[in-house]
């Protein structure tokens, strides 16, 4: 008897569990879904789940490399006449940029793209607006060489830089072929890592601490995931690791006027049509201190870009209470800045 309904009975038996047993799960995700995000908190510090990651505490990293990088990066003998060093764009007093619509390189002459923060700038899968440099040392190429920010060549940086025998004696003392082109890149580099910014009060909430945001701004984070911010702004540095479309929904570029190739962005690097108007979808860390936004520099405001993305990213109508929310929780992306004294 009991083989016998164990035999016929089996499958159905188990298929109504199975059934059951996802319903169950059916009803949790329902129940999780229609939380308030404002009054429960414990939902958002499901940290494995948080589609974005802390920046670590620390990154181990050669300090003596720093110090002369640092020094690098504030030299302008790295410019043609001695004018710009990779500070004047990227000031470690405004959020590692300028702050100008578009940047100003040697001889007065204007760039055709904003300046990016480099903060954090390690920690992106490659770098620049197009992406078309792979990593911070094939970076420092760029502008050593463009014309119109330093118009310069390694021979000529490093005939200038030798005639300092404190820059001889420090780089023999790191590097075993003492200054070559490859060690000043290496230099530069590890500086631009140690510009990581740590602790900020998201990540301080992301570890675990419930009151290092305000319920304003938690509801503001939880805007951000469910407007779909998150689809594009994500991982440790909310952004950095992909490209995407400027004008997903509606013409950006049209709407704004006078095209010029740098919006072509990532096309300019592959051909591929499908690449045409995609940018690497920047950082948002320490968003508030790098006005204006975009690539072209034309959100003054950080409001102002907010309100575009939600258009053309998102198809949506911004609504001023989202859009309120949503930059209180960009207001608590600002780290500690080490590297900076
Ligand atoms: C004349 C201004 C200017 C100078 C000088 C300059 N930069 Fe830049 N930097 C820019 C601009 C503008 C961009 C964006 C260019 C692009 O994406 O096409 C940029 C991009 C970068 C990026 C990529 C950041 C990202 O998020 O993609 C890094 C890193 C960087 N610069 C480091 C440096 C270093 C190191 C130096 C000195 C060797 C330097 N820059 C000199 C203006 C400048
Ligand atoms: C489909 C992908 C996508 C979505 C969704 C998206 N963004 Fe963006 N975001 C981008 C890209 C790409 C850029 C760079 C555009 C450019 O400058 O060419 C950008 C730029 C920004 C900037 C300017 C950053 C800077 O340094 O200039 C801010 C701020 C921003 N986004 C916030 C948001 C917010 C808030 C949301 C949700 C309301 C959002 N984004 C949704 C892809 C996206």
């Amino acid at each position: 008897m009991w083989k016998w309904v164990r035999k016929k009975y089996l499958l159905p038996v188990f298929l109504f569990l199975l059934a059951a047993l996802l319903a169950g799960q059916w009803n949790n995700f329902q129940k999780v879904s229609s939380l308030d995000p404002a009054t429960d908190t414990s939902l958002l510090l499901m940290a494995s789940s948080e589609p974005i990651t802390p920046i670590p505490t620390q990154i181990p990293l050669n300090l003596d490399k720093v110090a002369l990088g640092k020094k690098l990066f504030h030299d302008p003998q790295l410019s043609k006449d001695n004018s710009t060093s990779c500070a004047t764009c990227h000031s470690l007093t405004k959020g590692a940029t300028d702050r100008k619509v578009k940047s100003v390189g040697v001889g007065g002459k204007l760039g055709e793209v904003n300046s990016p923060s480099i903060f954090n700038s390690g920690l992106q899968y490659k770098q620049f607006w197009d992406g078309r440099a792979e990593t911070l040392e094939e970076q420092i190429e760029g502008p050593i060489h463009n014309d119109i920010e330093m118009a310069s060549s390694w021979p000529q940086v490093i005939g200038k830089l030798k005639q300092s025998s404190e820059y001889t004696e420090r780089f023999e003392a790191l590097y075993p072929d003492g200054m070559t082109s490859d060690a000043i890149k290496d230099a530069i580099a590890t500086f631009e890592q140690s510009l990581y910014t740590p602790n900020s009060r998201f990540d301080q909430f992301l570890r675990g601490n419930e009151t290092a945001l305000s319920t304003q701004e938690q509801a503001g984070y939880q805007r951000f995931k469910d407007m779909g911010c998150v689809s594009c702004h994500q991982g440790v540095l909310l952004g950095g690791n992909m490209f995407q479309k400027f004008g997903v929904f509606g013409d950006y570029f049209q709407d704004r006027g006078n095209p010029t190739k740098a919006d072509f962005g990532r096309f300019n690097v592959t051909g591929k049509e499908e690449d045409r108007y995609a940018f690497k979808v920047p950082s948002l860390r320490n968003i508030t201190l790098t006005p204006p936004y975009f690539h072209d520099g034309s959100a003054a405001t950080l409001d102002k870009a907010v309100e575009i993305m939600i258009k053309y990213q998102l198809g949506r109508e911004a609504d001023s209470k989202d859009t309120d929310l949503i930059l209180q929780f960009l207001n608590t992306l600002q780290g500690d800045i080490e590297g900076v004294s």
